[in-house]
C-alpha cells in the first residue's frame, strides 16, 4: 500500500504471521530510469520469504525491464497494478485503467512473463464500473497471458473505497481460473475474514484492516490453524511496537521524511483506543523520533 506498507511496516506484520508481503507500488517507469526514491522502495529484509514487489505502467517493454529490475533484486514475484483508482496513475492508462483495456492488461502481463522466471501475479478490482464487472472474464485472460496468482478487490474502480467488497464476484473469479486467487477488500476481523474465505479463495490480503493493527495477521493465521486467538496487545505493548516501527522507518528514510511517514503510521496505532482523537492529534505533530520516545514512555498511552 502506496506511503504505507515500507519494509518496516511488513516486518511488523510478517513477525505477527503475514505470509506474504508486498512493497507499496512502484513506477514501471521511474525504475527504468533508476530513479533512486522508487529503488528505495525495493528494499526488503532478509526475513522477507516470500516478497513480491508491485509495479504499475501500461508499456509492456517498460514493464518487462521493471519486472527484470525487480528479479535483479531478489524478489520473488512481481505484481502488476490493475486496482489503483487514482487519476494520477489512471490518467497515464496504469492502474484500475487497465480493466477497460483487456487486450492491452495480457500483452503487459505476457510481456512480463517472458521477461523473467519469478512468478508474475495481477492485483484487480471487480471491474472498471457497475456496467463493467469483468473480474472473471479478465482474470482468465491474464491466467492465459502467463500470471500465476491475481488478486481481486471486490469493489469497482467508480466505487474507489465506498460501499462493500463483492466477495459473491470473487468466488466467481475463483470459479474462473485455475491459478490461485487471494481474496480482498474490508478484511478488518475474523468474522470478515471468515466470509471472504468462504468464497473458495486461496488467501486473504489485508490492507487498511492491518494498519496500525499488524497482529490482525497472527489473529487470522491462529483462526486458521485452529489455534486459540491472541488477545489485541495492550497499549504498552502498542508503544513499543510503534517504536520499533518509527526507527525502521527512520533508519529507511532519515528521521526527517521517516518521521512525516511516521505522524501517519503512528496515528494509525491509536484508532480505536480510548481518548483515541487526542492522542492521533499529538501522532500528527510529531518531529522526531525522540519525540516518538518521549510520547511511547510519558505514559499517555496509558491515560488513554
Ligand atoms: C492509502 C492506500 C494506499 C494503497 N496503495 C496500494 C498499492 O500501492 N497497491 C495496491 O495494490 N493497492 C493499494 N491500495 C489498495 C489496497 O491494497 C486494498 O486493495 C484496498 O484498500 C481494499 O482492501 P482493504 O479493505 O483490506 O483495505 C491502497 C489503499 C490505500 C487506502
Amino acid at each position: 500500500m502506496a506511503g504505507n506498507t515500507n519494509l518496516a511496516y511488513r516486518r511488523l506484520c510478517r513477525k505477527f504471521g503475514a505470509e506474504l508481503t508486498t512493497t507499496e507500488m512502484v513506477s514501471s517507469k521511474a525504475l527504468q530510469f533508476g530513479d533512486r526514491k522508487s529503488l528505495l522502495l525495493l528494499e526488503k529484509g532478509p526475513e522477507e520469504q516470500p516478497v513480491a514487489a508491485q509495479v504499475f505502467g501500461v508499456e509492456p517493454q517498460v514493464l518487462a525491464r521493471a519486472a527484470r529490475i525487480v528479479e535483479e533484486r531478489g524478489f520473488h514475484a512481481v505484481d502488476l497494478n490493475m486496482g489503483c483508482p487514482v487519476p494520477k496513475i489512471t490518467g497515464g492508462g496504469g492502474g484500475s485503467a487497465l480493466l477497460r483495456h483487456p487486450e492491452l492488461a495480457a500483452e503487459c502481463v505476457a510481456a512480463m512473463a517472458g521477461a523473467v522466471g519469478i512468478p508474475v501475479t495481477v492485483k484487480i478490482r471487480a471491474g472498471w464500473d457497475e456496467e463493467n464487472r469483468n473480474a472473471p472474464e479478465l482474470a482468465r485472460r491474464l491466467e492465459d497471458a502467463g500470471a500465476q496468482a491475481i488478486t481481486v478487490h471486490g469493489r469497482t474502480r467508480e466505487q474507489k473505497y465506498s460501499g462493500r467488497a463483492d466477495y459473491e464476484l470473487i468466488g466467481r473469479v475463483v470459479e474462473a481460473v485455475d491459478i490461485p486467487v487471494i481474496g480482498n477488500g474490508d478484511v478488518t476481523d475474523l468474522q470478515s475474514a471468515r466470509e471472504l474465505l468462504a468464497s473458495g479463495v486461496a488467501g486473504l490480503a489485508i490492507g487498511r484492516g492491518a494498519l496500525g493493527r499488524p497482529w490482525l495477521f497472527g489473529q487470522i493465521r491462529a483462526l486458521l490453524d485452529g489455534a486459540p486467538i491472541p488477545d489485541e496487545p495492550s497499549l504498552a505493548e502498542r508503544g513499543a511496537l510503534l517504536m520499533e516501527l518509527g526507527e525502521g522507518v527512520c533508519e529507511l528514510y532519515g528521521e526527517r521524511c521517516g518521521m512525516r511517514i511516521m505522524r501517519r503510521l503512528s496515528a494509525d496505532f491509536f484508532r480505536e483506543t480510548p481518548g483515541s482523537a487526542a492522542l492521533r492529534a499529538v501522532c500528527h505533530k510529531l518531529e522526531s523520533l525522540s519525540g516518538l520516545r518521549a510520547l511511547v514512555e510519558s505514559g499517555s498511552l496509558g491515560e488513554a
